[in-house]
């Protein structure tokens, strides 16, 4: 499939977010991202349910919600009422990740699998047949605006080896310092999704940048 565009909204203006969503809506983005930070899993906090519902009401596009959340099972249901789409939960934050992921998915929501960087794809061999999707953290999570972390090629390669090996069926999507030099790479390695905030929100003209994301 041709890769995916999902601009994080952690770097919208949040005194002007309709301007925003409007224009995201008006792109080529595929998806809204949206950063769940709880302040302990991740050192900030970020928006919650009563932001995405509100959004929820702005868009037609599916949301993409990333949970950096200590025991994500608590609020599953909750960010599907929200009208989250897919719901993407860290490995290091869920003790019972298979447990997690089939509570997402028993609420219709795609599941994602999240790593962060030091963490290994090799901890994904016994869940790569069940989560739908795995987002690789490219930037230490909590912040927008962070550099890129070089080994996150690898780990790409790695990832893709796995599904492969392993018949999967999940995408890969990469999360943190994404810009228009490092997207034709990984899409190259076999990404499936960028998602990219400040590269988006930050430049001159989004919607052009959106654009370029999603051609090349
Ligand atoms: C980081 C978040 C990202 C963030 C990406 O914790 O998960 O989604 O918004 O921002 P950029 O693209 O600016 O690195
Ligand atoms: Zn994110």
């Amino acid at each position: 499939m041709p890769h995916l565009v999902a601009p994080s909204l952690l770097s919208a203006n949040f005194l002007n977010l309709e301007k925003d969503i409007e224009m995201v809506n008006r792109s080529q983005a595929d998806w809204f991202h949206l950063d769940v930070m709880d302040g302990v899993f991740v050192p900030n906090i970020s928006f919650g349910l009563p932001i995405i519902e509100k959004i929820k009401k702005a868009t037609i596009k599916p949301f993409d919600v990333h949970l950096m959340i200590i025991d994500p099972d608590r609020f599953v249901e909750r960010f599907r009422k929200a009208g989250a789409d897919i719901i993407s939960v860290h490995a290091e934050a869920c003790t019972h990740l298979h447990r997690s992921v089939y509570l997402i998915k028993n609420t219709g929501a795609k599941a994602g699998v999240v790593l962060n960087p030091h963490s290994p794809v090799s901890l994904l061999t016994e869940i790569i047949n069940d989560t739908d999707m795995v987002l690789l953290m490219s930037v230490n999570p909590g912040f927008g605006g962070q550099k890129f972390i070089e080994n996150t090629y690898a780990k790409v390669r790695d990832l893709k080896e796995l599904i492969l090996k392993k018949n999967s069926s999940a995408t890969i999507e990469i999360d943190g310092g994404i810009d228009l030099n490092n997207a034709p790479l990984l899409v190259n390695e076999g990404v499936d999704i960028l998602v990219a905030g400040n590269t988006v929100f930050a430049s001159s003209n989004p919607e052009e940048t959106i654009r370029l994301l999603k051609n090349f």
